[in-house]
């Protein structure tokens, strides 16, 4: 028992940070959210994993039981506000504050922005955008106390325009904008945001069927390596913050 202990301080002395030792992913039950919980608890770190599938959700905490970092799980649908609010404020009455928020949950949707149904155009702002703005309001009152790291998950196609992707786009360039206005807002507050910008990353999102696609996936990023990215912007000193990060395959995004 005192050997655990000791390891997971000096784990996190090691990552030169002590104050960051709970972090919340949302996404969590597959793809980049999955690969990043992964990376994070073999570094020592305790979890809040959130998601809709809290069958996956078990499996990974399995998976992760080898570590010695305590995993708590929490099913929320962000499609939903009502959720969202009563989710993440059971969460911190129950696992406290997280010191790092990694705000990763996603969809993607193909489809002409004409064309696109009113609904579906509301689900991917609510999911890709309303959802983080949500949760910040909900978590950073609370983070104010201690300080704390936002790391909002954008994409390419945030300064990038693709045809069929124009919902997705729209979502992922008001992420950025958001992160950048809070960055400044809670600066004095001691809260760092930061956005990881990607290119295309091999993940489940692209076996949805929303998405006709055929691209060589091959040639993606890995999400194990873009999860140890997000690791090291969440290792970095308190007195420094890594404000935008663009990681791209080096053949080339699509
Ligand atoms: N893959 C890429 O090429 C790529 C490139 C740039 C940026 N990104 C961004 O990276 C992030 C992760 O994407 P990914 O590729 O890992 O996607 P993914 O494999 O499809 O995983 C998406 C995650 O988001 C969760 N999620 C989706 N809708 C949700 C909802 N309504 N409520 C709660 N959780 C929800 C899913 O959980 P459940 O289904 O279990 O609820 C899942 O854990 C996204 O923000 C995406 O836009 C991806």
């Amino acid at each position: 028992m005192k050997q655990i202990v000791l390891k997971k301080f000096i784990t996190k002395c090691h990552n030169g940070q002590n104050k960051l030792s709970l972090a919340l992913i949302t996404g969590a039950s597959k793809g980049i959210g999955k690969s990043t919980a992964k990376t994070f608890a073999n570094a020592g770190w305790d979890l809040i994993l959130l998601s809709r599938n809290m069958d996956s959700l078990k499996n990974l905490k399995v998976e992760l039981s080898n570590t010695q970092s305590k995993i708590n799980l929490v099913e929320c649908d962000l499609s939903s506000s009502n959720e969202i609010e009563s989710c993440i404020k059971k969460l911190i009455k129950k696992y406290g504050c997280p010191s790092v928020l990694i705000n990763n949950a996603g969809c993607a949707f193909n489809g002409d922005l004409i064309e696109m149904d009113l609904n579906k155009w509301k689900e991917i702002i609510q999911i890709n955008l309303t959802s983080v703005f949500q949760i910040c309001s909900l978590i950073v009152p609370e983070m104010r106390k201690n300080g704390g790291l936002i790391i909002n998950v954008s994409s390419h196609a945030s300064y990038n325009a693709f045809p069929k992707w124009g919902a997705y786009c729209v979502s992922k360039s008001a992420l950025a904008m958001f992160s950048k206005c809070l960055r400044e807002e809670e600066r004095s507050n001691s809260i760092r945001v930061s956005t990881i910008t990607l290119g295309s990353v091999d993940t489940p999102l692209w076996d949805s069927e929303s998405i006709n696609s055929d691209f060589d996936r091959t040639s993606m990023l890995s999400p194990i390596k873009v999860s140890k990215t997000i690791l090291y912007m969440a290792t970095q000193p308190e007195s420094q913050l890594i404000e935008d990060l663009i990681l791209m395959p080096s053949g080339g995004a699509f």
